[in-house]
């Protein structure tokens, strides 16, 4: 019951419009109300590569969101759902979902689940696939990898895309070449090349608190560690990221070393297909992704 202290306001009115036209502002606003690092520049390149929807109340206050990004035709990413604090459990974040849903169509989806939207996304028939740790901290560079055999670690350039995104594809079984052409111009790139092949390369970009290393592709730990040690480097005594799906093993081993431990987890899910063991290319050994672009891009 209301008193004079106190005032009861129960009933919000939400409508629901493309987030595409939203104040970015508005954007950061939600995020940081529930804790998340981005910046409005984050939210602007997520906007470009990705659409999504917002709630908004009658006097324009953003109190939710949700986005999804396409992996070629078949196949997308939710990501940045989210729902302000003072709405939370009350529904609102199915009721965005609901409208993904709709918005996505038949495609296969995944997603990274925090453990708060957990419960939400089991409930929509989403399927725990794998665990994310999320690891980070301030980049410390410990003693450099062994010299591998007959490869050369370069920059990454400009004209490489083509062939990276030939190795992102075996690695995700999804057409992320839109995505990564977009990342490639905000990042810092580093290729490994055996032979005349590149057989493994990382991108490091400017995110949220620091800087994020993602995406990491490669096909055994010892390349993995070689195309991430130089942003380890380059961000000596920053604040460096990297999320990754390797529980143990020489690179898990190498980022806790550099300065980067497990930070928090969130949960792999998919609804529809199985989002991580989809149909590999029948190449030899299939490369992995040992860092993702990020949580909401996989
Ligand atoms: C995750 C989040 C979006 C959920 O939004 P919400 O508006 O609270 O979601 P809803 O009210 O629609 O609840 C969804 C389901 O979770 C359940 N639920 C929500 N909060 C709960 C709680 N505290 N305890 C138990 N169950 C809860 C609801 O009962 C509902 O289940 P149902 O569909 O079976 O009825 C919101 O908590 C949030 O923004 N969290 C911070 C950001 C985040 O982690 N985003 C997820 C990114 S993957």
């Amino acid at each position: 019951m209301a008193t004079e202290e106190s005032i009861q306001l129960e009933s919000f009115e939400l409508t629901v419009g493309d987030l595409a036209d939203v104040d970015v502002e508005k954007l950061h606003l939600l995020s940081m109300s529930v804790g998340w690092p981005h910046r409005p520049k984050d939210w602007d390149m997520l906007r470009e590569v990705g659409q999504g929807i917002a709630a908004m109340d009658q006097i324009g206050r953003v109190l939710g969101s949700a986005m999804w990004f396409p992996f070629g035709d078949d196949f997308a990413t939710v990501g940045m759902v989210i729902t302000s604090p003072r709405l939370q459990t009350r529904g609102t974040g199915r009721w965005l979902m609901d409208r993904i849903l709709q918005q996505t169509g038949p495609r296969p989806l995944g997603l990274n689940s925090t453990r708060a939207a957990r419960r939400l996304y089991l409930s929509m028939g989403f399927t725990p696939e794998a665990t994310v740790y999320q690891c980070q901290g301030e980049a410390l560079p410990s003693s450099p990898p062994a010299t591998l055999t007959a490869t050369s670690l370069r920059e990454a350039e400009f004209k490489d895309l083509p062939e990276l995104a030939v190795l992102d594809r075996q690695a995700c079984n999804a057409d992320r070449s839109a995505l990564l052409a977009r990342l490639f111009e905000a990042s810092k790139g580093m290729v490994l090349v055996r032979g005349d092949r590149i057989v493994a390369f990382s991108l490091c970009r400017p995110f949220g608190r620091g800087s994020l290393v993602g995406p990491v592709i490669a096909s055994n730990d010892a390349d993995a560690i070689a195309v991430t040690y130089p942003h380890v480097v380059n961000h000596a005594g920053g604040f460096l990221r990297l999320d990754t799906r390797q529980a143990s093993g020489a690179f898990s081993e190498f980022l806790t070393r550099s300065g980067l431990p497990v930070y928090d987890t969130v949960t792999t899910m998919s609804l529809r297909e199985p989002w991580l063991i989809r149909e590999k290319d029948s190449t030899s050994v299939p490369p992995v992704i040992y860092g993702l672009m990020s949580q909401t891009l996989g």
